[in-house]
């Protein structure tokens, strides 16, 4: 799988984890970085990798800051993003059965890496569900995007 992955200074250390752990199982990961725990501002990372994935360059994104709350934020003002926070397994699963999220976002200041690497390993595996009451929910969320398109 071809992915994208990004984080500020509060996510770099998780952000080394899970590339490392991606590259050993074979993904194609590309990092935007952020390079070192110097203080950076999570929403450039989170355009990166959100346009990187929107525009069709990249099969799923990952973006670490130390919540996940302001890379879902920027993440989610992208047409076409489906980015959801996950700190725990079962949340991970829904979030592609039923949301079909295209980006995973984590706290690196909440969830440790064993944790966070069985989120990516189950958010990754699962497929979104074939039920069409999940696409209709879906389509309606683009239909909110579209409605607020400048
Ligand atoms: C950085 O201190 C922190 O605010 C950032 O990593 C993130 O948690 C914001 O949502």
């Amino acid at each position: 799988m071809k992915i994208a992955i990004g984080a500020d200074h509060a996510g770099v250390d998780l952000k080394d984890v899970i590339c490392q752990h991606l590259q050993a199982q074979g993904h194609d990961v590309q990092d935007f970085g952020t390079r070192s725990h110097e203080s950076t501002d999570y929403p450039d990372y989170a355009r990166a990798v959100a346009e990187a994935v929107a525009a069709g360059q990249f099969d799923r994104g990952i973006l670490i800051c130390g919540t996940g709350q302001g890379m879902v934020m920027t993440a989610n003002k992208v047409r076409g993003i489906r980015a959801a926070v996950c700190l725990e397994t079962y949340s991970a699963r829904m979030s592609r059965e039923h949301n079909n999220a295209n980006v995973l976002c984590l706290g690196g200041r909440v969830v440790g890496p064993g944790l966070a690497l069985d989120i990516v390993d189950i958010w990754l595996r699962t497929e979104f569900s074939d039920s069409p009451r999940h696409q209709r929910r879906l389509d309606k969320i683009a239909e909110v995007e579209q409605a607020h398109r400048r």
